[in-house]
């Protein structure tokens, strides 16, 4: 990729809202993004609030910080802000979606009846499958192993190459009996993106739903959910949204959405939620409809300085950026005989580059004790410059790996 390198100064203007910058050369945002000062300034604002107002806080200023938040996700994703869900975690969104596929597992008539009313492709018996692959989360796969005494199947899609899973091979997996793809946008060990409107339309043509997890991707690459007919999508703002822990959110397809019911709830989810019935359930019909309990404010508070900056500078931009470094860092490591395991071209990884080695925790320690971060997976170094980092840090980066990786334990297969 080649962007002006003016777009790129400007983006170093941004370091300083980034007091992690300083104190380290961190090029692990695919762990954790860095607190950015406006993050700080909205948690203290969060915090004198509830000094001021007390309870009244909520009505005067947290539940419409809520709304904030589904605005800032919807911008992301193409959606208004009314279809999105909040969660606490990508695995407690999953949680609620999963619950609400049991009758699609089951077969139940009745449901399969207000799908194929509503347009979404289900078929017409039992689909007890699920389908993921080797390289994705484990709370992915996790969510539907623990329904196998409901009589869930989870079918897990190997790499061949032990970096992507093409096309083909969810082909092959996937069969009638299949109710759902769950898979990653960007897979977080490999950094391999998936293209995921010929996945959606491979699921749809197959009568199964696509969801994704695109934790390592929200942020850094442009997404229309709808356009791309992703059925659920599932992210947080951990990483690439620098927001921190305690905020995720969700998205499932409006048709889908309100022809299902999800039997893990809580009263957020409910249509009229401050008129406290205990003997009534009546599921919201727009994306609260997957929610729980009350959310951590401190924590939607410091995501939203995150979601600010990022929709500041656009995803494109911060996108863009991210992808250069990883060229240059494939492109420098490559010439230092280290062996990079990322897809090469830009369009198919997102921001992670693993570098194989033998035994990458003891290099990672010793990065770290040059004040360089990084992490590790099995057999690799996880690195993942963000739009903050310079060319400079990313030269550094693998100077020291050079230095400390031993040419013996450079290549492991
Ligand atoms: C791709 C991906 N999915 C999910 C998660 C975690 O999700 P949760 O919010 O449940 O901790 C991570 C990282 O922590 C991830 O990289």
């Amino acid at each position: 990729m080649s962007a002006p390198a003016v777009r790129h100064a400007d983006l170093l203007r941004y370091r300083d809202e980034f007091p992690l910058l300083d104190a380290s050369v961190y090029l692990n945002t695919c762990s954790l993004g860095a607190r950015s000062e406006r993050s700080r300034r909205r948690l203290d604002a969060f915090l004198a609030d509830w000094d001021e107002l007390g309870a009244r806080a909520w009505y005067k200023r947290w539940l419409g910080e809520l709304d904030g938040l589904r605005e800032d996700f919807g911008a992301l994703i193409g959606t208004p802000a009314a279809e999105v869900t909040l969660a606490s975690s990508v695995s407690a969104a999953l949680a609620v979606v999963a619950s609400a596929l049991d009758p699609i597992h089951r077969g139940k008539r009745a449901t399969l009846e207000h799908l194929a009313a509503a347009g979404v492709a289900a078929g017409s018996g039992p689909r007890p499958r699920v389908v993921t692959t080797a390289l994705d989360f484990p709370t992915i796969g996790h969510q539907w192993l623990a329904r196998a005494p409901l009589g869930v199947e989870l079918v897990v899609v190997p790499s061949a190459d032990g970096l992507t899973v093409p096309l083909q091979a969810f082909e092959t997996a996937i069969d009638d009996r299949t109710a759902l793809v769950a898979t990653g946008h960007v897979y977080f060990t490999t950094g391999a993106r998936n293209e995921l409107r010929p996945l959606a339309e491979l699921c749809h043509e197959r009568g199964a739903l696509l969801l994704i997890d695109a934790y390592q991707a929200t942020g850094i690459v442009p997404t229309d959910v709808a356009a791309d007919g992703v059925d659920v999508y599932v992210s947080g703002t951990l990483k690439w949204l620098f927001g921190g822990p305690g905020t995720a959110f969700g998205w499932v397809r409006p048709s889908l959405r309100d022809a299902l019911r999800p039997t893990t709830t809580g009263w957020f989810s409910s249509a009229r939620q401050f008129a406290f019935d205990v003997d009534e359930l009546d599921l919201a019909a727009d994306g609260r409809r997957y929610e729980l309990g009350t959310p951590s404010i401190p924590s939607a508070a410091i995501a939203r300085g995150g979601l600010e900056l990022v929709r500041e500078i656009g995803v494109e931009q911060v996108g863009e950026r991210t992808l250069d470094l990883g060229d240059l860092l494939i492109r420098l490591a490559t010439d230092a005989a280290l062996d990079v395991r990322a897809v090469r071209a830009a369009a198919g990884r997102g921001g992670i580059v693993p570098i194989a080695v033998a035994d990458p925790k003891p290099v990672v320690d010793a990065l770290a004790g040059e004040g360089i971060i990084v992490d590790f997976r099995p057999g690799v170094v996880r690195c993942s410059p963000a739009f903050y980092n310079t060319e400079d840090e990313v030269r550094l980066l693998v100077d020291r790996l050079s230095a400390h990786v031993p040419a013996q334990d450079r290549r492991i297969s």
